[in-house]
């Protein structure tokens, strides 16, 4: 298929109060390449800025640590937006892409109960909707420096958890807190907006889940009391940053120490999550998988993003498996959502925007999670070392006339 027959992909669409020029948004990455104090680096500001440059129509941010506090923060070396240095550092980075024309917006997250051990301070428990322990998950960077910290050995270990403790209804409220005061300090950096993580196993997702959530008052047992934690963490943040700034809010049924995760109840439970965040403040909902397609649900085929669009009625950004520009369209044309979230191909391919937009045959480069965590690499490219960077004109109408 000829690149320029992608039009849905390559069409404006406006999201909230930002209009972006194309279906494409950088689906938020974990590098863990902040400072050790989480600031964010000069090298971080040219790995965001390389894949405006490379064409994206809108980027997320890799999971972000919004306070130092209730267990929040979930990797070492995560970036935070807690402190003014941690505003300092992202501000460098949203200048950087802010250059290319491209909105940023920051990923808030909370680990819960799969926060690093090591992130929590001393004495403190990782907290969750309930007082269950992770399964753990195989590490992500499997090198002799990740295992040694780690205390781990053998071939692709696993990493534990300790038993979670109950979050209380104030801290709920304290934590929503933490992502209103996180997101106001994002708008001071100078972000467009700000991702609210209900997604891949994280604390959000542990109260959305029915497999993680068993509290029985008006934060557990129905797919509307569920959402209740997430709702309050957009609602806070609405009021702290206002109408012109936008929220997303991501969700997934798989999580790091579940990647096979599906939701009882399939579709039906997808739709009530749906209807009950149709009022929530956030702008638009975004779906998380490894194939935007599956939904895990031997009765329906429908792709749960579809599903929970159509029981929202909110716009939909799609993220999972979105491999090449027949991929994107089939997303768009499916219904299942208004915009495409891509991860690892841009890891590799930070021109892949570009690349689709021309239908040139391109020799993809596979993603290998060991590349993951603070590769060895130039980050304006950020994965793998030898990656030859093709000489792709940013301005594609003019690529075309050359060619
Ligand atoms: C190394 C790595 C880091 C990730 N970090 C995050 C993150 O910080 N926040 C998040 O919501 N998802 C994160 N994800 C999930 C991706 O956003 C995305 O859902 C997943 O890679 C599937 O999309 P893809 O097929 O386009 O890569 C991460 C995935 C990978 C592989």
């Amino acid at each position: 298929m000829a690149g320029s027959e992608f039009s849905k992909t390559f069409s404006r669409f406006k999201l909230g109060p930002l209009e972006l020029k194309n279906r494409i948004a950088m689906a938020p990455l974990t590098r863990q390449n902040a400072e050790p104090d989480g600031t964010p680096t000069d090298e971080m500001a040219a790995y965001y800025a390389r894949r405006a440059v490379g064409g994206v129509g809108m980027i997320i941010s890799e999971g972000t640590y919004p306070a130092d506090e209730l267990g929040c923060v979930a990797y070492l070396s995560q970036p935070g937006i807690a402190t003014q240095r941690h505003i300092d550092g992202w501000r460098r980075a949203v200048d950087a892409v802010h250059a290319h024309n491209v909105p940023i917006i920051l990923q808030l997250m909370h680990g819960g109960r799969v926060s690093d051990p090591r992130c929590l301070h001393e004495g403190e428990s990782p907290v969750s909707a309930s007082p269950l322990q992770s399964e753990g998950w195989v590490l992500y960077t499997d090198t002799d420096d990740e295992k040694h910290d780690r205390g781990l050995s053998g071939d692709w270990p696993k990493v534990t958890f300790p038993p979670a403790r109950e979050l209380t209804e104030a801290e709920i409220e304290r934590i929503a807190d933490c992502f209103a005061e996180g997101a106001a300090r994002a708008v001071e950096a100078g972000f467009d907006g700000v991702e609210i993580h209900g997604a891949n196993g994280y604390l959000y997702y542990q109260f959305i889940h029915p497999k993680t959530n068993k509290r029985t008052d008006a934060y557990g047992g129905s797919a509307e009391n569920n959402v209740r934690a997430a709702k309050l963490a957009c609602s806070r943040t609405r009021e702290a940053i206002g109408p012109d700034k936008i929220i997303t809010l991501r969700l997934s049924q798989d999580g790091v120490d579940d990647f096979m995760g599906a939701w009882p109840g399939g579709v039906d439970y997808a739709r009530e999550v749906g209807r009950a965040l149709a009022d929530c403040d956030a702008d638009a909902l975004h779906w998380s998988s490894f194939d935007w397609k599956d939904n895990r649900d031997p009765a329906s085929d429908i792709p749960m993003a579809k599903a929970i669009a159509e029981a929202s009625g909110k716009p939909m950004i799609v993220n999972g498996g979105i491999a090449d520009g027949a991929d994107a369209e089939a997303v768009l044309e499916s219904g299942a959502g208004d915009l495409c979230a891509v991860g690892r191909p841009l890891f590799a391919h930070p021109d892949w925007p570009h690349i689709i937009r021309s239908g040139e045959p391109f020799d993809w480069i596979p993603f290998d999670r060991k590349y993951v965590i603070c590769p060895p690499v130039d980050y304006r490219h950020a994965y793998p070392a030898d990656l030859v960077v093709p000489d792709w004109d940013p301005d594609v109408s003019k690529r075309r006339k050359a060619d």
